[in-house]
């Protein structure tokens, strides 16, 4: 589907490796300045209920639905990215949101609530190694390289929630709109109609998503998909293939959802009696084309809660997540699909000591590690966002 010439950059790792003194303010979250109780406190469920109590309604904590069970235990409200970014957006008399996810999902949290009220994101090392696949520096550089091959303006960004506000931003300004994996359809379609006949949309920064949306939901050609490498000179395609493709992909990818593998789908159908295979869209396509049914975390939930009692499930998403579906619905017979497959890590950052610290300095009067972007970014990230939001139809339809 996708050749790739030129030379690899070198100077750019796809991934800011922590603790390597690589980037500095990549690695803010690894040392907790104050108090962080120690993981065996076991004082700390106790801790988090009374400083929960103390804020009252000044507080609301949002859950994606990856944390750990003991931090969404303290959660007003659990959900998949779409459903996290229209609560936090419709709190406006919170006056702390304390986000349990990653730094993406804080951010469109703070670019969706007003100036007087402070998200905090309880350990600033939650990153997403996907997010990190794409740096502003380089997506603007693919935007030049666009216009050079003449097809900039023909073309539509559509940038998944996993992305830092700055690239939300570069969609903003080029008439795009950011997508989450409930709603992906939804934005491909506008930004196809958007971009008219003959254009085209850059997909960034999930391929995988990207591709299962246009081929799988959408039921369009696959060879219309290039592959946009950003280490490459001009993505490593050429003019023709630019040219002739429809979706310009960028090569990123989840790294807990692209590990989940078709010999894994084989094993479970072997093994599993009348099993049903559901995955996140994440997945790579091969997966996702063997897979039964496909959806966002909200939709993996409600498809098994809403199943007969004793369908077996072989569920291709993140761990916790999984464990926690099995203890909920134990009438179901529900599987890890694939064995190799880790938590999230930068999800699970966030932890009860972590937690515990951002809630007990709440009520000590100290914001600690609150996202602020930057009010440039946050207006035109917000334009994109709001596209997202105002799209035909537009809830979360999975
Ligand atoms: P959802 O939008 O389905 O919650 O997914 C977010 C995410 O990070 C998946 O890896
Ligand atoms: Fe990022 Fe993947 Fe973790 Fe989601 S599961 S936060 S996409 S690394």
């Amino acid at each position: 589907m996708t050749t790739t010439t030129g030379t690899p950059r070198t100077d750019r790792l796809p991934l800011l490796v922590l603790g390597q003194g690589r980037d500095l303010a990549s690695e803010r979250g690894v040392e907790c300045p104050g108090d962080l109780p120690a993981p065996s406190d076991p004082g700390l469920v106790e801790r988090a209920r009374a400083a929960k109590a103390a804020l009252g309604d000044r507080l609301f904590v949002l859950g994606h639905h990856y944390q750990r069970d003991e931090v969404i235990e303290f959660a007003d409200v659990t959900g998949d990215s779409f459903k996290l970014a229209k609560e936090a957006a419709a709190r406006p008399d919170a006056e702390f949101v304390v986000f349990c996810g990653v730094h993406f999902m804080a951010e469109s949290a703070d670019i969706l609530t007003a100036d007087t009220q402070t998200v905090v994101l309880p350990d600033l090392a939650a990153g997403c190694s996907m997010a990190d696949m794409a740096a502003i520096d380089q997506v603007e550089e693919c935007w030049d390289e666009l216009v050079e091959a003449g097809v900039a303006d023909v073309t539509v960004p559509v940038t998944y929630m996993n992305s830092s506000a700055a690239i939300k931003a570069f969609t903003g300004r080029h008439g795009g709109t950011i997508c989450t994996s409930s709603n992906a359809e939804t934005a491909l379609t506008w930004a196809l109609e958007q971009a008219g006949d003959g254009g085209k949309v850059l997909f960034l920064p999930d391929q995988h998503l990207g591709r299962n949306t246009y081929a799988r939901d959408l039921g369009r050609p696959l060879e219309d998909c290039v592959v946009w490498d950003p280490h490459r000179p001009m993505g490593g395609l050429t003019p023709e293939q630019l040219r002739d493709a429809t979706m310009i992909l960028w090569r990123g990818h989840c790294s807990v959802h692209g590990r989940f593998s078709v010999e894994a789908v084989e094993a479970a159908r072997r093994e599993i009696p009348d099993v049903k295979v559901i995955v996140h869209p994440e997945c790579r396509h091969e997966v996702v084309g063997l897979a039964d049914e496909v959806g966002s975390t909200e939709k993996i939930i409600r498809t098994i809660a809403a199943a007969p009692a004793g369908t077996a499930w072989a569920v291709g998403t993140e761990l916790n997540l999984v464990r926690r579906l099995a203890a909920q619905f134990p009438e179901q017979r529900i599987a890890f699909l694939e064995k190799n497959v880790c938590y999230c890590s930068t999800m699970n950052r966030i932890d009860l000591p972590h937690l515990v610290w951002a809630l007990e300095s709440l009520v000590d009067g100290r914001v600690v590690n609150p996202i602020r972007v930057d009010p440039e970014v946050a207006h035109h990230a917000r334009v994109a966002l709001d596209r997202m939001l105002a799209l035909p139809g537009e809830t979360s339809k999975d």
